[in-house]
């Protein structure tokens, strides 16, 4: 379900380090409860832009990790974030009881399918949190850059099949190595998968050779969130999509390629 337009304040009611991630949790008293894959514009309540340069800031776009109802009604969300730029920085910083901006769910999330499998890349683990809520007997196979980042694998429940590409936890290894073994096990299944546009692009082409069902959370830059401003736009087998309101989730069958202009996380 969609949230109607309008950014909702609410309170951060934890924050925490995962590693190299840190995550915040924030009750949504009003909004319907999201599906996975679906995302939410987020922004501080507080020294949101100006500063220096006097700009306002735009939202920072991301999947939520996780929802639970909430105590007193409504629900309540995780955010997995990684502090990359001012506006990241500034939402990995909030504290219990800091301000938090919020619109959503937004977007299209993950379609239900047998046999998941879930793969994730980096940050991109965050949606495959509330997948595997659903799915607690998916397969899940990750990626991170070292140890520092791959503490976010304590996260899901359960053993996962876990790499770095340093090899300072689990196996030094991309992702998709993980994932052709998989697939040449030969079992069924329907992957399901959100990284970076690389690894994405990746499987989607391991996952064509095999014939197996993939569903791609991708990201690009998103300005508005709701399908106005065109600026998420993507290339697809049937022309261009906005990736805010047609995604982020897209049938991998539907591209040509995951490494869409603007894509990354
Ligand atoms: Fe504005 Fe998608 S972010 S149309």
């Amino acid at each position: 379900m969609t949230a109607p337009f309008g950014r909702r304040l609410t309170t951060v009611s934890q924050g925490r380090d995962v590693g190299a991630y840190r995550v915040i949790t924030a009750v949504d008293r009003e909004g319907p409860d999201p599906e996975p894959g679906q995302f939410y514009m987020l922004a501080a309540a507080e020294r949101w832009g100006g500063g220096e340069s006097e700009r306002p800031w735009l939202p920072r776009a991301f999947s939520y990790a996780r929802a639970r109802p909430a105590h007193g009604g409504g629900v309540e969300l995780d955010f997995l974030l990684e502090a990359v730029g001012p506006g990241t920085e500034l939402l990995a910083e909030l504290e219990r009881g800091d301000g938090l901006w919020l619109t959503g769910p937004l977007g299209v999330g993950f379609s239900p399918a047998d046999r998941p499998l879930l793969v994730g890349g980096g940050i991109g683990a965050a949606p495959l949190l509330c997948l595997q809520d659903q799915h607690p007997d998916a397969p899940v196979l990750l990626g991170f850059r070292s140890a520092a980042y791959a503490e976010a694998a304590a996260l899901f429940e359960g053993p996962v099949g876990l790499c770095t590409d340093d090899g300072s936890a689990g196996r030094q290894a991309f992702v998709t190595e993980l994932l052709r073994e998989r697939l040449d096990s030969g079992e069924g299944q329907t992957v399901y998968a959100c990284g970076p546009p690389a690894m994405l692009e990746a499987v989607r082409a391991l996952c064509a050779e095999r014939e197996v069902p993939a569903q791609l959370a991708l990201e690009s830059g998103m300005a508005c969130g709701f399908g106005a401003c065109f600026g998420c736009v993507v290339p697809t087998r049937s022309g261009y999509v906005r990736l805010c309101v047609d995604g982020p989730v897209l049938d991998a069958a539907e591209l040509v390629t995951a490494e869409v202009p603007g894509a990354g996380h």
